[in-house]
């Protein structure tokens, strides 16, 4: 049963010492989006309830050993399919104005029947209705990695053509039942999962476990990539023709993923080592749906006898599919040409093996260096600094020259946070001054770049699974205690409703 919520103590909102002055000149416009974020995996827990099926990441992780750090799994994450109510009190409390949560497609379609499981519907409906019962307006992602595992038994998942309109008609049950939800991402950052597709078969998960009907690494990531766009571009096209003239407007887009790489030196092998990095991340799902209708040539000359082709009319499908630009927008590093560039560059078709053709450089020169030094076990993501988002945004906004751009997801794992106590990870002050660097080029962009900047949303309202890292990695804004399964603010949870309130135009 979901939990009724206690009222939050007076004293949990007494803000920490020492917190960062705020004094730049500039002002967020008053309709400027900010609040927190999740995903239906990493937090809810639940994973039987209501007749929920499982996700392909539910069956990996409990069917591969080590797949997840400390073979972790999904089945209790923080609890939040019954604990929402307190979680969303705990947000009002902060005076946090937006909410950007994901469905779980497998709490819909545990089943490949055709038909809805009632209750998890309901379940959405109700979280829904609660946030905007207590002024939080919702952001709603369809998609964040966990296809039904039914799916992938059965055609591959995001390998197969017939997921463009199993996806389509989930898509129109969710956006029927939620009418009032004005502000949709179809997906989470297809780049990272359909990297996925082609790299677990290779990390050790077998077929029977993911099966992908015997597709070698570059037509998994790239088949996966086209049904995606497909996907996407079908369910706005519901969203247009048959929910908007009903509903009335609202906004829809998907959120990419990429590391900002520009070049790093002036050389023009090195600055077409970096168009051609961005083609291949950005471009890859960013120049069908913002520029032409077409993958990047880049992409079309290495994978040209894998890559699939859109018709006519999937172009037009496809081409202008969104109303902004999302980018979750992490971290980024310079990269430059690879010794062999130039004949590397024209070296076509090895399908196995296809020639990206430039290098990851992550000994930042200059002030790239200044930054915050991330803890994610990956090890690009070392640093995260300010410069590379601003520099990415003003990027997007002038490669793909969208209406406007949001950035659905920003965060910042704090070294070794796993390994504090509560009352030491709660001042996290490393994050608090990542947030204080990031957030204060948003200010930077609206007014010296004149880039149209809408919305910031934070990863993550807690502490939760980071998929293989397990419960090692944390981004929380609140510290979540796993064993008593308590929430605290942190002390960044403070500093960004702090920033908000001072840079807001009240009128
Ligand atoms: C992006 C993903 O959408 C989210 O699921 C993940 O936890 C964060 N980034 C942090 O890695």
């Amino acid at each position: 049963h979901v939990v009724e919520p206690l009222p939050i103590a007076k004293d949990e909102l007494t803000p920490p010492p020492n917190m960062k002055p705020l004094h730049c000149q500039y002002r967020l416009p008053k309709d400027f989006i900010w609040g927190w974020a999740s995903s239906a995996s990493q937090i809810e827990g639940a994973v039987d309830a209501d007749g929920r099926g499982p996700s392909v990441w539910d069956n990996v992780a409990h069917k591969v050993p080590g797949f997840l750090k400390k073979n972790e799994t999904f089945d209790i994450a923080n609890n939040h399919y019954y604990m929402y109510k307190q979680d969303f009190q705990r947000l009002k409390a902060m005076g946090v104005p937006y909410y950007s949560m994901t469905i779980s497609w497998s709490r819909i379609f545990p089943s490949d029947s055709g038909e809805v499981n009632k209750a998890g519907l309901q379940h959405y409906i109700d979280e829904v209705n609660y946030l905007l019962e207590n002024g939080i307006q919702p952001i709603v992602t369809l998609y964040h990695w966990d296809i039904p595992q039914v799916l992938q038994d059965k055609y591959g998942g995001w390998l197969d053509r017939k997921v463009v309109q199993d996806f389509a008609n989930y898509a129109r049950v969710m956006f029927e039942a939620l009418p009032k939800v004005k502000l949709w991402l179809t997906l989470n950052e297809p780049q990272v999962f359909c990297n996925d597709y082609a790299d677990w078969p290779d990390e050790g998960v077998p077929d029977h476990v993911f099966p992908t009907f015997g597709l070698n690494s570059t037509q998994r990531k790239y088949i996966c990539g086209h049904n995606a766009l497909l996907a996407h571009a079908s369910a706005v096209h519901i969203y247009r023709t048959e929910i908007e003239p009903k509903y009335g407007k609202g906004k829809i887009s998907f959120a990419n993923s990429w590391d900002y790489t520009p070049s790093y030196s002036n050389s023009s092998e090195d600055i077409l080592a970096s168009e051609r990095s961005l083609d291949f991340t950005a471009g890859w799902f960013g120049q069908p749906v913002y520029i032409d209708g077409e993958y990047p040539q880049s992409i079309r000359d290495v994978v040209y006898e894998t890559l699939p082709r859109f018709t006519e009319e999937e172009k037009s499908l496809v081409l202008n599919s969104t109303d902004f630009y999302a980018w979750d927008g992490y971290t980024g590093h310079p990269v430059r040409a690879s010794d062999d560039f130039s004949s590397c560059v024209t070296s076509q078709g090895d399908s196995e093996n296809w020639p990206e053709c430039f290098d990851e450089v992550f000994t930042l020169p200059g002030d790239w260096l200044i930054g915050n030094r991330a803890d994610v076990g990956v090890s690009n993501w070392l640093y995260q600094t300010p410069r590379y988002f601003r520099e990415g945004i003003v990027w997007a906004w002038s490669h793909f020259k969208p209406l406007e751009i949001i950035i659905p997801e920003s965060g910042f794992s704090v070294w070794k946070e796993n390994e504090m106590t509560e009352a030491q990870a709660r001042y996290d002050d490393t994050r608090v001054s990542y947030l204080h660097d990031y957030l204060h080029q948003a200010l930077k962009l609206i007014h010296e770049d004149k880039v149209k900047l809408s919305g910031i949303i934070a990863w993550s309202m807690y502490d939760n699974i980071e998929w293989r890292q397990g419960r090692d990695t944390r981004f929380g804004l609140q510290y979540f205690d796993y064993n008593h399964m308590k929430v605290y603010f942190k002390k960044s949870a403070f500093y960004m409703r702090d920033f908000f309130n001072h840079y807001m135009t009240q009128e």
